[in-house]
């Protein structure tokens, strides 16, 4: 597989064959590229993201390292974007009939899938749009100087976003099982038994989708304390504490900030209501639908803080918040002591 990344200070064409693989965590094989670890089949997309997206200066950014609460981010800023199209009572809203994925997608997703397309040219303005891309692989016209594109970034802490991902890659792995006993297309990493161990050690080396979560975080932290107007940075756990106060800030930070009308009529907690993991687990869409790996009602589990602590050992957590401390140190950004739940 061959790209050119047409950019002057990466002129040379990415050959992904040749960059260093990884293939213990299922289903994908993984690449690294750029220092972080992606799903080989994304690499096409993430080259042409940087060559071939037009950013206007409207666009906003939800940027996010793999599950840390992408799904409501995407949830709640489509929500407050379109709430003048959508009011979040309506019973017609899109977020009561689709999953917050159909609603926001992803940039690399979408140029992966075809890279001479554009998918996104047809979106009317303020376009929102989804990225796991670490701050430095997002496309340079997107982060300029001038460019006006906001980002968004939502963190977790590194054991429950380790937790989340083991547990959903297992689903993909199981969902792979099902797919090669059908005998359908078959999947880049044979189906197999995904454990704790393994998925552990993985993380802790940085090897899974985006990793390591570390370097990815301190990113856009540095990026948010240099450009405060451009870069928002939230914390899943705090959004879970009052996540009105979160929303009132993300609609601020897009530029459109609730009214004094709109706060009298409690618009802000209806945007946070259709919003709740209880209420896009009873969506129907998100209910029974599926997609091409997983099954939408993946993307919605616990949706709480501390639920690494019914998985890791003390020790575990130890170690990998020692890891993810010691690639923040420097940055200004920690994560909060450690809660359970
Ligand atoms: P858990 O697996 O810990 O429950 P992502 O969206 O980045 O893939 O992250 C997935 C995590 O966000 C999952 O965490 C999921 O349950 C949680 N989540 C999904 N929708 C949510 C919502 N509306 N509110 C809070 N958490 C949500």
């Amino acid at each position: 597989m061959v790209a050119s990344t047409g950019d002057g200070d990466m002129a040379e064409p990415l050959v992904a064959s040749s960059l260093p693989l990884e293939t213990r965590f299922p289903p994908f094989h993984l690449r690294q590229h750029g220092g972080f670890w992606f799903p080989e089949t994304l690499l096409p997309g993430i080259v042409a993201v940087r060559t071939r997206f037009a950013p206007r200066p409207s666009d906003v950014f939800l940027a996010s390292f793999p599950k840390s609460g992408t799904t409501w981010l995407k949830a709640l800023a489509f929500a407050t974007a379109h709430r003048a199209d959508h009011p979040p009572h309506a019973p017609d809203h899109p977020l009561r009939h689709r999953n917050p994925h159909d609603c926001v997608e992803f940039l690399e997703v979408s140029y992966a899938l075809d890279p001479t397309a554009d998918a996104f040219a047809a979106l009317p303005s303020p376009r929102v749009i989804a990225t796991h891309l670490p701050y430095p692989l997002l496309p340079e016209r997107f982060t300029a100087e001038g460019a006006g594109c906001k980002v968004v970034y939502v963190c977790r802490d590194p054991k429950d976003a380790f937790v989340s991902a083991w547990l959903f890659a297992r689903k993909m792995a199981a969902a792979a099982a099902a797919g090669a006993a059908n005998d359908d297309e078959p999947w880049p990493v044979p189906p197999k038994p995904f454990g704790m161990e393994e998925a552990f050690e993985l993380f802790c080396d940085g090897q899974c989708p985006g990793g390591p979560q570390g370097p990815h975080v301190s990113s856009y932290w540095e990026a948010s304390r240099r450009w405060p107007e451009k870069v928002l940075f939230l914390q899943y756990e705090e959004m879970l504490q009052d996540p009105v106060d979160n929303v009132r800030k993300l609609a601020e930070f897009m530029g459109c900030a609730f009214s004094m009308e709109e706060e009298a009529a409690g618009v802000a907690r209806d945007v946070v209501d259709l919003c709740s993991i209880d209420a896009l687990k009873n969506v129907e869409a998100n209910k029974r639908g599926s997609r091409k790996y997983v099954k939408n009602e993946a993307f919605f589990r616990k949706g709480v803080a501390g639920d690494w602590s019914n998985h890791m050992t003390p020790a575990m957590a130890a170690r990998l918040d020692g890891i993810v401390e010691d690639a923040l140190q420097g940055s200004g950004f920690a994560f909060a002591a450690a809660e359970s739940a």
